[in-house]
């Protein structure tokens, strides 16, 4: 589903931010990209959906070259969910709103489909009760499961996630792993940044580790939990896991 291929990506002359990246995520199979800070796990997944262009290789979702400049872009968009630390509703559209508007915006569908769609999704994320608030007057954990819902509106082909419940309380950060843990059991399609080793250990198929711009280790996650090959892995891991 997404392939990406020795890709380099220079934020200036002088600095490479990724370093011949590849990697392939197929279809159904959710992967957790995990590293410290600054090593370039956001960038790579902005790359995917062509929120960052990059300079050199490839990526290809679903058979769409992602860098080639025929590519519709917004159409691609539209069809990769992508889910943000910071949950970026609309804070001045009550909840159902910010859940349809794109649907109509973009895909053309009629408000009656889109709100029918939109509550379907809120029910599914435990939010129905909210429909008729503003972004404001829900918790943390609330706004971020409304984000979910929001791109899940759009029917994605695969789900990009960039810390997800980071900036979350922590009794707000399961509800929201719980959603995500029921849609990789449905079989979606997931890239997903977090240090949420519990979620990768339950649902991710593989795990990658960068450090530096580079992707260090790909592997199984069994593999990538049971001891990983590098030593940047390992000394990253144990500091996580530790806590
Ligand atoms: N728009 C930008 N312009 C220039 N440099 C950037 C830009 N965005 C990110 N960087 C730099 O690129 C590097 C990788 O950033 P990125 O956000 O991809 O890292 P990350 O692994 O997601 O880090 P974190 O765990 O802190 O979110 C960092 O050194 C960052 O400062
Ligand atoms: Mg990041």
């Amino acid at each position: 589903m997404i392939e990406i291929s020795h890709v380099d990506k220079w934020y200036s002359a002088s600095f490479q931010v990724l370093k011949d990246c590849t990697t392939n995520v197929a279809k159904g199979e959710v992967v957790v990209v995990c590293g410290p800070s600054g090593s370039g796990k956001s960038t790579l997944i902005k790359c995917v959906n062509a929120l960052e262009p990059f300079q050199k290789g490839d990526i290809t979702v679903d058979g769409t070259k992602v860098n080639d400049p025929k590519t519709d872009l917004p159409k691609l968009r539209s069809r990769v969910g992508m889910v943000f630390q910071h949950f970026e509703l609309f804070p001045h559209l009550k909840i159902i709103d910010n859940l349809c508007l794109a649907q109509e915006k973009v895909l053309g569908r009629a408000h009656d489909k889109s709100m029918a769609k939109g509550m379907q999704l809120l029910e599914r994320v435990g939010l129905k009760e909210q429909a008729q608030k503003f972004p404001a007057q829900l918790s943390g954990g609330q706004q971020q499961r409304v984000a979910i819902a929001r791109a899940l509106a759009m029917d994605p082909i695969a789900m990009l996630f960039d810390e997800p419940t980071s900036a979350l309380d922590p009794e707000m950060i399961s509800e929201v792993l719980d959603v995500m843990v029921d849609l990789a059991r449905e079989g979606m399609t997931m890239m997903v940044v977090t240090h949420e080793m519990g979620f990768a250990r339950k649902v991710a198929n593989r795990v990658i580790f960068m450090d530096r711009g580079e992707i260090v280790e790909d592997a199984p996650k069994d593999d990538f939990f049971g001891k990983p090959r590098s030593d940047r892995a390992q000394k990253f891991l144990s500091k996580i896991l530790s806590h």
